[in-house]
């Protein structure tokens, strides 16, 4: 089995190492600034060496940089430095958001980069190992890089999938659109709630059990098919009432964007005239 080093070894290296290890992977290196960080990850992971600078690396065929992610271009370029990952080597980060680039500095000594990102919150090593079976996994190097995460991802018990070159911003922007709007959009409905002078106990319960319902909806059905309401019903007096009740600025902002996104999933559900008056009262408005 490949022989795997971790260097930054907090919630997502312990677990991945433990599991890792567990897979049958022989984990050499493991790496913190902190001598007592890096013997408590050993202890965890079940096997390696606890080292505290890259200089005491000893050579391995996968290194896992999970550092955070700020520090990320910096590890690769003192990895780099110190040559002490042989040609050939495959080093990779678990960044969800940071491209496999940021390890650029290892390809001029013919080491192979890539990234593995579980799409998983690893609040706590422990919980987090009984609990990864079936993560999906987005992985992102070339061909050869990513067949050989995709083996590990699999020894993990995780799902991997592979992203476009340079896909990491979309994938990332796409799964922050999806969680943090989501959130986003609650708290605006819960305030134009308000203004209707429900109380916030009961608003909570109204606006998160539709919100629960659509959600159950969209993922049963698609999104086009799940679509309901004015919009797509070509109501343009409601959607005029709406926007003239709501009363903080940014909010019909956030009214308009998403309408507007809202008429382009309506599509030919809606003749021509309708969709037009609908545009019309969604363009943005010029303070
Ligand atoms: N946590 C999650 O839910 C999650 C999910 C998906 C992906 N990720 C990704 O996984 C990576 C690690 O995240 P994490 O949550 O596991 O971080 P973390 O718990 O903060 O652990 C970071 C580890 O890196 C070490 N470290 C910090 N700065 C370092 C540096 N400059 N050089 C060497 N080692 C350093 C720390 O130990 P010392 O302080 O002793 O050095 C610690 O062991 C990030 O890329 C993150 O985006 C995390």
């Amino acid at each position: 089995m490949p022989r795997l080093s971790i260097i930054g070894a907090g919630r997502l290296g312990r677990t991945l190492g433990r599991l890792a290890h567990g897979a049958g992977y022989r984990v050499i290196d493991v790496l913190c600034r902190d001598q007592a960080h890096a013997q408590q990850a050993v202890a965890f992971i079940g096997g390696g060496r606890a080292v505290t600078s890259v200089a005491q690396l000893i050579p391995a065929e996968l290194y896992l940089l999970a550092v955070p992610d700020a520090a990320i271009a910096d590890t690769a370029q003192s990895l780099a430095d110190a040559r002490v990952v042989p040609a050939g080597a495959l080093v990779f980060h678990a960044s969800g958001a940071g491209e496999t680039s940021l390890l650029a500095p290892l390809v001029e000594k013919g080491v192979r980069i890539g990234s593995l990102h579980p799409a998983f919150s690893f609040a706590e090593p422990a919980r987090a190992v009984s609990a990864f079976g079936g993560t999906l996994c987005a992985l992102e190097g070339e061909e050869g890089v990513c067949a050989e995460l995709e083996r590990l991802a699999e020894a993990l018990g995780g799902r991997p999938f592979r992203l476009a070159p340079d896909g990491k911003a979309a994938y990332h922007a796409a799964l922050s659109m999806a969680s943090n709007f989501l959130v986003t959009l609650n708290e605006l409905a819960l305030n134009v709630a308000a203004q209707a002078g429900i109380e916030p106990a009961v608003a909570s319960q109204l606006i998160g059990g539709l919100m629960r319902q659509t959600l159950d909806n969209v993922l049963a059905l698609g999104p086009a098919a799940a679509l309901t309401g004015p919009i797509v019903r070509g109501d343009a007096g409601t959607v005029a009432r709406h926007l003239a009740v709501i009363d903080d600025g940014l909010c019909a902002e956030a009214y308009r964007a998403m309408g507007k996104a809202t008429l382009r999933l309506a599509g030919e559900r809606l003749d021509e005239a309708v969709r037009q008056e609908l545009a019309r009262l969604l363009a943005p408005r010029v303070c």
